[in-house]
């Protein structure tokens, strides 16, 4: 029996370094017991308690990036048990080397639950998280505390440095205790709650965290509130700013309204960016409809905020859900070659979807995709509708039904409005077409071809409306 000792809950590295060098040597998961600093995760192991010298094991097995990051999620669940499925997974996956994309199987059932807890304890600590304002001798200095489910502290921590890299910061767990001087971080030990001071969470902060996500051109507030846990939000200074960005949308609606690249050319990218990352970090958390819960993960929309270009497909499909990237299975192909064939560069546009989980059927092994319905639709028209305000592209391409409905709120005829440019509720403009995997599906060689060269039509229409 082996006994590893890993010298920190979270330190997957030190996991990686050690499960490469057990699998270089041959030995299989039931001889290996994984322990955290002194605790065993399989407490009826024969262990001989002894921690071997782990040399850098030689790089002869090649696993996906799919599997580094479900095990670098994975890995932070307080599950006892986190390392000792890891390392059965990576065992399998010598045989099995696609075995990550089998969801039916126990396994990986079971670590894909713990990667979306994790995942979803670490948009909670982003999202919820409260500053107080103390004097340290040396000035301001601003504490949280927070109590999270899951080993995700060190993980989060580049995002909170990000975030308020202008400030002098603690954020306390009973842990491990981060602090921020304004150009270094330092790790402490864990804290209690009493550490941390007691009155109201510091307003200004917060203000600033929420101004930046709050789309300041034509936000919807009420979406906005509606959107976070009545719990949280009651006590929220930032609910303060509403009538001010109320007042702000209306001055922006009534006058003209910049373009993306307006705001990005007169420093407001930054921004922009901040609020788009708020936006897709929130949005990997959505709980908005059930489709979450089967799903692997939600996939955002992707490419540049000043795109002038907005394509928006159905929901992800098998290959996007695991990639956590649109348009990247055989729809994706398809619509690349047709963006190709069109002179559309698509690293000029941003791709998203109406729909960020993906429905499937499990039949089997095999997870069929199931056409999202209306009310799914809905529940996801929140995101869209944010993504749409921040960019502000010049032409938003519905590629399919779903797309359509999403996008105008009614069941849109493809052939009747394809072609032509079409005003959205909110004013801007869209072009509607099919959806890339309806000529996957044409059966007819000849059919297949004429739909192609006419989607490549609609295609070369709205790029040129774009203007870019
Ligand atoms: N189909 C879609 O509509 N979107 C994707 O991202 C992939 C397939």
């Amino acid at each position: 029996m082996r006994t590893i000792t890993l010298p920190a809950p979270d330190d997957v590295d030190a996991w990686r370094v050690a499960a490469r060098a057990l699998i270089a040597e041959a030995i299989p998961p039931d001889r290996v017991v994984w322990q955290v600093g002194g605790h065993a995760s399989d407490l009826f192991a024969d262990a001989d308690a002894t921690t071997p010298a782990l040399a850098p094991a030689p790089a002869q097995m090649r696993v996906s990036r799919a599997f580094l990051d479900l095990a670098g999620d994975a890995a932070l669940h307080r599950d006892p048990e986190r390392f000792a499925l890891l390392y059965a997974m990576l065992w399998r996956l010598r045989e099995q080397p696609r075995l990550a994309e089998d969801h039916a199987d126990p396994l990986v059932r079971r670590l894909d639950g713990l990667v979306k807890a994790v995942r979803r304890d670490i948009h909670k600590m982003r999202a919820f998280l409260r500053f107080r304002s103390i004097d340290d001798g040396e000035g301001a200095r601003y504490v949280a505390w927070f109590e999270p489910e899951h080993h995700i502290v060190r993980a989060n921590a580049a995002f909170f440095v990000n975030r308020f890299g202008a400030m002098r910061w603690s954020i306390l767990t009973p842990e491990v205790a981060l602090h921020w001087d304004g150009a270094a971080l330092s790790e402490g030990p864990g804290a209690l709650r009493g550490d941390a001071p007691e009155g109201d969470p510091v307003e200004e902060v917060w203000k600033t965290y929420y101004a930046s996500i709050f789309n300041p051109a034509r936000v919807k507030v009420g979406a906005m509130l509606k959107e976070m846990p009545r719990k949280y939000w009651k006590n929220m200074p930032e609910t303060a700013l509403v009538p001010q960005l109320l007042a702000n949308a209306q001055a922006r609606e009534s006058g003209m309204i910049a373009t993306a690249q307006d705001r990005i050319g007169s420093g407001a990218g930054g921004n922009v960016e901040a609020a788009w990352q708020a936006l897709r970090d929130e949005a990997a958390g959505c709980t908005r409809c059930p489709l979450h819960k089967p799903a692997t993960q939600t996939v955002f929309g992707e490419g540049p905020l000043d795109a002038r270009m907005m394509f928006v497909g159905e929901q992800p499909g098998d290959q996007e859900d695991l990639a956590g990237h649109p348009f990247v299975g055989p729809a994706g192909q398809m619509f690349d070659r047709a963006l190709a064939a069109a002179g559309v560069p698509r690293a000029e546009t941003y791709v998203t979807n109406a729909v960020k989980h993906f429905k499937f059927e499990a039949r089997g092994r095999r997870r069929i995709h199931a056409k999202p319905d209306a009310g799914e639709i809905d529940a996801c028209r929140w995101w869209i509708e944010q993504e749409r305000m921040l960019l502000r592209p010049q032409v938003t391409v519905a590629l399919g039904a779903t797309a359509a409905r999403s996008l105008f709120g009614k069941t849109m005829t493809i052939s009747r409005e394809r072609g032509r440019a079409q005003r959205l509720p909110d004013g801007g403009e869209a072009w509607i077409t099919v959806h890339p995997s309806y000529l996957l599906r044409l059966p007819d060689e000849a059919a297949k071809e004429a739909e192609y060269a006419r989607f490549v039509e609609d295609l070369k229409l709205a790029y040129a409306a774009a203007g870019a």
